[in-house]
């Protein structure tokens, strides 16, 4: 009897079948109550009790490889029949939807680059940061309206845990490490407590510049202005500099460039001055550098910052600022070409 439950499997282990009907007459053959497993039951009955449980044993392996190999040939067919009906193998692809940079991506890319040929090279730093990067090293009062909750997000209401306002930290976490001469251009995204609305926004990104070496002056920073705005915008842009005030810099300025949408004859982007500004800059205060570890005496520097929306702004015209953190795919592709 065990020679011809083996006998069977073996047979059984090597079924194939073409297609779903002889697969079904091979299930009816070996698995139905007429089928050969079941009269090899029947036989069992007669098998001597001493060898019952060896026989049994075989013929419940038998049973078990005999109804796998059913439903593999099943599964087989079930599987390739899908695979012939749904293919159809002369259509044409889907396209692949390629994405397309970010206008503000672009802007940062265009502005590193510019600087990068005047030899600065990139540096980065934290968003969450504390008191010392983001305001007292770079000789904010303490009484200083920035520190203020209205103007900052703090973390967990911990004064010395909060979201960078300027990328100007950068230039302390660097200083801190790097010895004179510093040459580095620090893009990244900043924080204030505003409303939002199509002129401001909590966050915002910005470039940070700095200089410092021997003798680095204030006819150095404007030279390296004058070759950014042309390169930024073109060649014929005129900059200005006006007096202004930041506590890390001294003297300040802020920049102006001629309006480079109607080329300085004034339009309502310029409100007719024919001058848009784009920067704050100024001598970095020795009071920074010594704050840092810098030898004020022998070292000196210049620092610049810029808000990558502004340039943005001017350079594609966009009127609303929250255009660039909604994700309309429609805004987004038009800046396809500028890729
Ligand atoms: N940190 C300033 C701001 O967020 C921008 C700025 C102004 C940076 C003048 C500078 C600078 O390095 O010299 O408004």
């Amino acid at each position: 009897m065990i020679n011809k439950i083996d006998a069977l499997l073996q047979e059984v282990e090597n079924l194939k079948a073409a297609n779903a009907e002889e697969l079904e007459a091979l299930r009816i053959k070996y698995l139905s109550k007429k089928g050969e497993i079941s009269s090899l039951m029947n036989e069992f009955r007669n098998v001597a009790a001493d060898q019952k449980r060896e026989v049994g044993q075989h013929l419940n392996k038998l049973k078990e490889v005999a109804q796998n190999k059913i439903n593999e040939l099943k599964a087989s067919f079930e599987n390739s029949q899908a695979v012939n009906d749904d293919i159809d193998l002369t259509r044409t692809a889907y396209p692949i939807e390629l994405g397309t940079r970010h206008p503000l991506s672009i802007v940062k890319k265009e502005i590193c680059d510019i600087f990068a040929r005047l030899g600065f090279s990139i540096a980065e730093g934290p968003e969450i940061e504390d008191d010392w990067h983001v305001f007292s090293s770079l000789n904010f009062a303490e009484d200083h309206p920035a520190r203020d909750m209205q103007d900052t997000f703090f973390i967990q209401h911990n004064p010395d845990v909060l979201l960078r306002t300027h990328t100007s930290s950068v230039q302390t976490r660097v200083m801190e490490k790097q010895q004179a001469p510093i040459r580095i251009i620090c893009p990244g995204r900043v924080y204030r407590n505003e409303a939002i609305s199509y002129r401001a926004h909590c966050f915002f990104h910005q470039v940070e510049g700095l200089y410092v070496d021997k003798n680095v002056s204030f006819a150095d920073l404007k030279q390296a202005l004058l070759f950014f705005a042309k390169e930024m915008f073109s060649a014929d842009t005129k900059i200005r500099l006006r007096p202004s005030y930041f506590p890390f810099t001294e003297p300040s300025a802020e920049m102006d460039i001629s309006c480079n949408i109607c080329g300085g004859k004034g339009c309502p982007f310029c409100k007719g001055t024919g001058w848009v500004e784009i920067l704050g800059c100024g001598m970095v205060d020795p009071n920074v550098l010594e704050n840092c570890g810098i030898d004020s005496k022998i070292y000196s520097g210049y620092a610049l910052g810029m808000g990558i929306e502004r340039i943005t702004n001017l350079k594609y015209q966009v009127k609303d600022l929250r255009m660039f953190s909604e994700n309309d795919i429609r805004f987004l592709r038009q800046f396809e070409s500028a890729n």
